[in-house]
């Protein structure tokens, strides 16, 4: 089987693999050059980073395979979270630990010992977004267009079973709830973090249904394919408009924040989860003890490390543009 791998070298010969659910997703994209560029920087580890192309089964090859090349800690964007548990039994008879990050392994299934994760907490985001659409009604009341007091609401929702797809989608219709408002479900389906999906879905939507008030994405990608099926149905010209929100703070998002299409989203702060991962990882495969001198951020409960998310809207959007 081919197996694609791309070795970025720095100063020393000590290896850690990095391995990537998928390289066409926009946000891991993202991720991904934040650790190479440590890699780079800080020259004292060598990173082989791979792609599981969506697959766990040619994840594993490509994690086993990079332990072979030498690789003494991996850093994992598992592809299949419930997959986890089996992969750091293997890694561990190997004696390799393991960061897991930004997908997020169910610690109940996990072993104790042998890994770290690295992360945002996703229940955080979807307070976020609850919030922006909640500000936004409270400023605009008639964008309530049927005027029932109650906002009718379509989800876009990620994968399936991914931590951000879960607690995003709860808590920013509780977020709305605990403002005061009574929030009507019209249609949810996943688009898996895509933007030509969500484009589809929002079309279809648009179709069927004339009462949509707001559209709450999981990520980006879906909100901008959400506001290009609305442009395509005539959303933002002569006074039409719809509030939708996303998270991460992709380049794309920020203009469209600029050009007034989207409301609001959320930094997913890749800069800070590369870093982290990179700098944990590293670390792990000098081993290192991990303290406060060699390590930029505080680890809760022995294994996770938090990195805040934080709102971004048209007031605020200048701190974020790359
Ligand atoms: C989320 C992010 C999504 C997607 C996903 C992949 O945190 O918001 O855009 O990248 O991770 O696991």
């Amino acid at each position: 089987m081919f197996l694609s791998i791309s070795t970025v070298f720095a100063g020393s010969d000590i290896i850690v693999g990095v391995h990537i659910y998928r390289f066409d997703d926009t946000f891991m994209a993202g991720v991904r050059d934040i650790i190479k560029s440590n890699a780079d920087g800080l020259g004292d580890c060598k990173i082989i980073v791979t792609d599981g192309k969506g697959s766990q089964p040619t994840q594993n090859d490509l994690i086993i395979n990079s332990v072979k090349n030498g690789a003494k800690a991996q850093a994992i964007n598992i592809v299949d979270v419930t997959a986890a548990p089996i992969v750091l039994q293997k890694l561990q008879k190997l004696g390799v630990p393991a960061v897991f990050f930004n997908r997020e392994p169910d610690s109940a299934d996990m072993p104790d010992e042998g890994w770290f994760y690295v992360g945002a907490m996703a229940e955080e985001s979807g307070r976020l977004c609850g919030g922006m659409i909640a500000d936004y009604f409270e400023k605009n009341p008639t964008s309530d267009l049927n005027r029932d007091g109650i906002i009718q609401y379509v989800l876009l929702m990620g994968e399936r079973g991914h931590q951000d797809t879960i607690y995003r989608s709860e808590y920013s219709v509780r977020a709305l709830q605990e403002r005061g408002y009574r929030m009507e479900l019209v249609a949810a389906e996943t688009a898996n973090w895509q933007r030509v999906q969500a484009q589809e879905k929002m079309s279809s939507w648009l179709n069927s249904y004339s009462n949509i008030e707001a559209v709450i994405c999981n990520n980006d990608d879906m909100a901008l394919g959400a506001i290009d099926a609305l442009k395509a149905a005539g959303y933002f010209t002569e006074g039409r408009y719809i509030p939708v929100v996303g998270v991460d703070a992709t380049a794309p998002a920020i203009e469209a924040l600029k050009e007034g299409t989207l409301l609001g989203t959320v930094l997913n702060d890749a800069k800070n989860i590369g870093k982290a991962t990179f700098q944990l990882s590293c670390l792990l495969a000098k081993g290192e003890e991990i303290n406060q001198n060699n390590f930029d951020y505080t680890i809760s409960n022995g294994r996770y490390v938090w990195i805040p998310y934080k709102k971004v809207t048209k007031d605020n959007y200048m701190d974020f543009e790359r």
